[in-house]
């Protein structure tokens, strides 16, 4: 259960951290299941262009119970309906991995920009982000701009159209426009901390993150979350792993 000052904090900056959400022998099975699937392969598969090593699995409770644990068996739904308020179904998920002196960047960016296009309606959707190993300031941490997701949505431009999921992103955000949030909003954060925590983030969060320049494959492993009604169906949408396509409502327990 989230106490009263962490759903303000949540509603505040935008993001809540919490330490050592999974500890022991559960986070063990969890950190051993991606280590399983991180040796398979599929179009849920996307791999550093160089190196060929995991950058992103989509979909992964497809492949391992205790992944398909954390949804179904864990309080994690009910965090989430602490700050959505609402019935709400698991609209993505993903392994977001950053191999050591390896992994490229994720630019500035919005989250609901792109979710958008999926059709998602407004920008009341968040992401639960697990850490899988140590998340460090040398390792890559998302970096984040405390209080952004109250500004809506945010000037961006049209970057690269082909982009679905490309490092080269789809929708970028200008230097002057990061400056006049950062004036307003204070401070560029790294969430940094140890595998077993969790950060929730809102879809309109400003986020980014820079390259692994330590020694730990940094691991986040992230699930968003839509409110039930907060979707429309649209002409030609992503895959069914990218953008699911079953919308059941997650009880929480
Ligand atoms: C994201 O923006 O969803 C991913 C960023 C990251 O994995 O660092
Ligand atoms: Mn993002």
């Amino acid at each position: 259960m989230l106490s009263q000052d962490q759903i303000k904090l949540y509603e505040q900056q935008g993001y809540l951290h919490i330490s050592n959400w999974l500890e022991g022998e559960p986070l063990n099975q969890v950190i051993r299941a991606i280590d399983k699937i991180e040796q398979m392969d599929g179009p849920e598969f996307f791999r550093e262009k160089t190196s060929g090593k995991i950058r992103t699995v989509f979909a992964p409770e497809k492949f391992d119970s205790s992944i398909l644990a954390l949804l179904e068996k864990s309080d994690l739904p009910k965090l989430v309906v602490q700050l959505l308020k609402t019935d709400f179904y698991l609209f993505q998920s993903k392994l977001n991995t950053k191999s050591s002196l390896e992994s490229g960047v994720w630019s500035w960016h919005q989250d609901f920009k792109f979710w958008q296009e999926d059709g998602m309606l407004k920008p009341e959707a968040l992401t639960a982000a697990i850490m899988l190993t140590d998340v460090e300031v040398a390792n890559g941490p998302l970096l984040a701009i405390p209080s952004s997701q109250s500004e809506g949505e945010v000037e961006s431009y049209l970057n690269n159209p082909d982009g679905v999921h490309d490092e080269n992103l789809k929708y970028m955000i200008s230097q002057t426009t990061l400056a006049q949030m950062i004036k307003k909003h204070g401070q560029i954060i790294p969430i940094t901390g140890k595998a077993g925590d969790i950060t929730i983030f809102h879809s309109n969060l400003l986020h980014s993150s820079y390259q692994n320049m330590g020694v730990i494959d940094r691991k986040l492993l992230m699930f968003t979350f839509n409110p039930i009604e907060n979707i429309r169906e649209v002409p030609n949408p992503r895959p069914d792993y990218m953008v699911k396509r079953n919308r059941t409502v997650l009880n929480p327990k």
